[in-house]
Formats: C-alpha cells, structure tokens, sequence
C-alpha cells in the first residue's frame, strides 16, 4: 500500500520585528531541523514529540496550525531541572504578549510557581483555554539535510507554556498538550528560525495513517525528500501567497489584532465548475463508484470495491482549488480528499469476500484544514 502524502509549505511572507535573543546558538549551525508526525487513528490527529527538559521527557504534542504557543501538560511527573519560569513583565514576557501575572500555592515545580508570565495555552479541540505560566527549558531536536535525520541538537532555552491535566480532554490518546504553529514570535519554529537564522519557513507532510509511514515537519526551508520520488519535493509545490486576516481568530485577544493564522486566498473549488459535493457523487457514479450509508461526520460515503487505486490515491474525481495568481491551481487527489474506514463484516454487501471491509470517506471538511490542519478530518 503506497503512502500519500500531503504537503503544505507556508512560506512567512512576514517581517520578523522582535527577535528573541534568549537562546544562545553558540557554534552549532544547524540547516532545517525535522520532527515527525504520527497520526492517530481514533481522533485523526497528527502529532508530534519534542523531547524536552533535563532529564529528556518526551511528551506527544497534538499539531495545531492555528495555535499560539508550545504547551504541555506539566502536572505529569515533569520536574525538568533546566527549567526555568518566565517573570511576569520582562522582554520574553512581552514577546509571547503575555499579560498579568501568575502564581501558586503548592510547592515549586515547572507549572507551579509566582511572579510568573501569563499567557493561554489553549485546547481547540475541547475549546478548553487556561491561564498557564510561560517558562522556558532546553528541547532536542533533530537537523535534517531534507533527506535523513542528523546530529540531535541541543537547543538551551526555548520558550512554551506549562498546561494542566484536565486541559487533556478531547486530544489523542496519550498525548499531552498542543503544538501550535501559527504566526507568532513564541511559536517553535519562529524561535528556531531567529536563534539560528535559518529560513523562517516550515512544511508538513502529513500521513494517511501511521501504518502507511510517519510524516514529518520541516522547519528552515527544503529540499524536502520523500521516497519513492528521488528528487527534491519543494520543486513540485505549487505558491500562493499568504494573506493577513486582520481579525484575530484566537481565543483571546486585543482589540484590532489581526488574526495569527494562516490564510490563503481561493478564487474558486472545481470539480466541474459545479457545486462541490454534489458534483463530486454525480461524477463518482459515472465512474462507477458505490455510495454507501455515510459514516459520522462524513456526508458521502462510498465502497472501495470498485475504485482502483494509483500513486495519487484512489482514482476519484479531482478537487481543484483555484487559487490566486495565473494559472494556480492546487489539485487535491483522493490520496487527500478521501479517508479510509474500515468496518467490520456485516454491514457493507462485500462482507462475503472479505473478512474486513474498507470504506472511503470524501472529506469536503477538508478545506478547513487549510486554515487549521490540526483538526485532522
Ligand atoms: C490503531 O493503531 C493501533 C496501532 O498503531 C492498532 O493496534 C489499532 O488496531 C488501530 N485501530 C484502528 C481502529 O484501526
Ligand atoms: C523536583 O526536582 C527538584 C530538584 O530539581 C527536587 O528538589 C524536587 O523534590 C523534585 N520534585 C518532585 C515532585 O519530584
Ligand atoms: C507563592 O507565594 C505565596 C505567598 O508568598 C507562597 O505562600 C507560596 O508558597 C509561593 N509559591 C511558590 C510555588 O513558591
Ligand atoms: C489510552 O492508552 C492507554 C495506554 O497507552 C490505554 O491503556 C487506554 O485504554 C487508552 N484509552 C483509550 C480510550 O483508548
């Protein structure tokens, strides 16, 4: 079964005004650093880990495209030595735009301290959002050449927010906070691209599950190589520019912020110039596909006995988003428009040929995942 791989390259056309001068690069000269990314099959998250602390904890972090910050849940046992809060007031303060001043009762651990720089970590999956402390603590992380994983490298001091256990509902099983990746000074690529003037520019190839590979977050620029193709993926991407949504869309915010989201602008969905899912099952018919009783959340379902599957995923009809410029057009094949459902015998006809039965659910929510990777399907 080939893997198919989405991938997405924000390029941030986006001055950088502050630079956060708290990490000291030292000699180490590191090209792109990579993260991988895993899927979870029951919630259809993709996440991450980044190994943080002294001693190294390896906490798995839920991808969000639209999040502010770094958070974990600190209330599990994390009692990093090297960590250390962020002072309510102070320069690093300002940069995460933290406001007021958080404190503690219980004894002192990471998460549990005073005079400490408050800022949201925010769970967009329940809508859960906390006033938590900003601290900051060492991370390792991998570079990369764009084809293999090189020297683990030791980043002193990186900013994030400390969460709570009962901020954990709604995230994949097993994980324990959020990654988000939005435009902002305290985001970890942003961090990483000023401490080691590295492009300011990231991209995700998200799995179709874990099964099919992991994927994997590049931050710092290409090339990007992703087997069986043996050249530089970034050459094949197609560029629109990113647009700046003057409205903040964050769960909380100041009057006249502009949203630090991610933003693109689409002209038009085709599949024949015709309303999206209603063209698509008319067009699915002609090719022969079965629609079957639609599985939650997904409106339109269909049978996989009859689509046969190619390099681009199941040979489906095409979704094309035409976006901003001459002759831009991003081409979602079924490998991304379509997700896999596996259901036990006995309720699809197939039932007698095959002991457990695929289903593959079009995905029209998809298009959220522009502005919001995260939610998964
Ligand atoms: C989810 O993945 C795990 C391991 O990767 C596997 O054991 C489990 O059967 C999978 N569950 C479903 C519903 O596919
Ligand atoms: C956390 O670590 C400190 C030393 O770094 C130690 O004094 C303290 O007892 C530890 N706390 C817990 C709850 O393990
Ligand atoms: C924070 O300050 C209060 C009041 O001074 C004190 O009782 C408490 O122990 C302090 N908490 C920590 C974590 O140091
Ligand atoms: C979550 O994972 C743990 C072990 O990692 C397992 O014991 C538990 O049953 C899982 N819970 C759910 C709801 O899948």
């Amino acid at each position: 079964m080939a893997s198919f791989f989405f991938l997405l390259s924000l390029s941030l056309i986006f001055c950088l005004c502050l630079i956060i001068r708290s990490i000291d690069s030292a000699e180490v000269k590191p090209r792109a650093f990579i993260l991988a990314i895993r899927k979870d099959n029951v919630t259809l998250q993709y996440y991450t880990t980044v190994d943080t602390g002294t001693p190294l904890t390896y906490p798995d972090l839920v991808i969000d495209l639209g999040g502010q910050i770094l958070w974990f849940n600190c209330e599990n046992g994390f009692n990093s030595s090297t960590y250390r809060a962020v002072r309510c007031g102070s320069s690093k303060c300002k940069v995460a735009k933290g406001s007021g001043c958080v404190g503690c009762n219980g004894t002192p651990r990471p998460g549990c301290t005073n005079n400490t720089c408050g800022v949201y970590p925010y769970n967009p999956f329940s809508n859960l959002l906390y006033a938590g402390g900003l601290g900051e603590d060492s991370m390792a992380l991998y570079e990369t050449d764009g084809v293999s994983y090189l020297s683990h490298i030791y980043v002193p001091r990186l900013l994030f927010a400390c969460g709570f256990n009962d901020q954990l509902q709604g995230l994949a099983n097993g994980t324990q906070g959020v990654i988000g990746l939005a435009r902002t000074q305290v985001a970890l690529q942003t961090q990483l691209s000023s401490a080691y003037k590295i492009q300011n520019k990231f991209a995700l190839c998200l799995p179709s599950s874990s099964e099919d590979g992991l994927g994997d977050i590049f931050i710092g620029g290409g090339p990007y190589y992703m087997p069986p193709y043996n050249k530089d993926a970034s050459t094949l991407l197609i560029k629109t520019p990113l647009i700046i949504n003057p409205v903040s869309t964050a769960p909380i915010y100041s009057e006249g912020e502009h949203s630090d989201e991610y933003f693109i602008n689409v002209k038009a969905i085709k599949i024949n110039e015709k309303a999206l899912v209603k063209e698509f099952v008319k067009k699915a018919a002609s090719k022969g596909m079965t629609r079957v009783a639609p599985v939650a959340p997904f409106g339109e379902c269909f049978s996989a006995k009859n689509i046969r599957s190619t390099v681009t995923g199941l040979t489906v009809p095409t979704i094309v988003l035409v976006l901003e410029g001459n002759r831009k057009y991003w081409n979602i094949y079924g490998g991304n428009s379509m997700v896999k459902e596996t259901v036990n015998i006995g309720i699809l006809e197939e039932k007698r040929f095959m002991p457990r039965v695929h289903r593959w659910r079009f995905k029209p929510k998809n298009f959220n995942s522009i502005r919001r990777t995260s939610v998964g399907g």
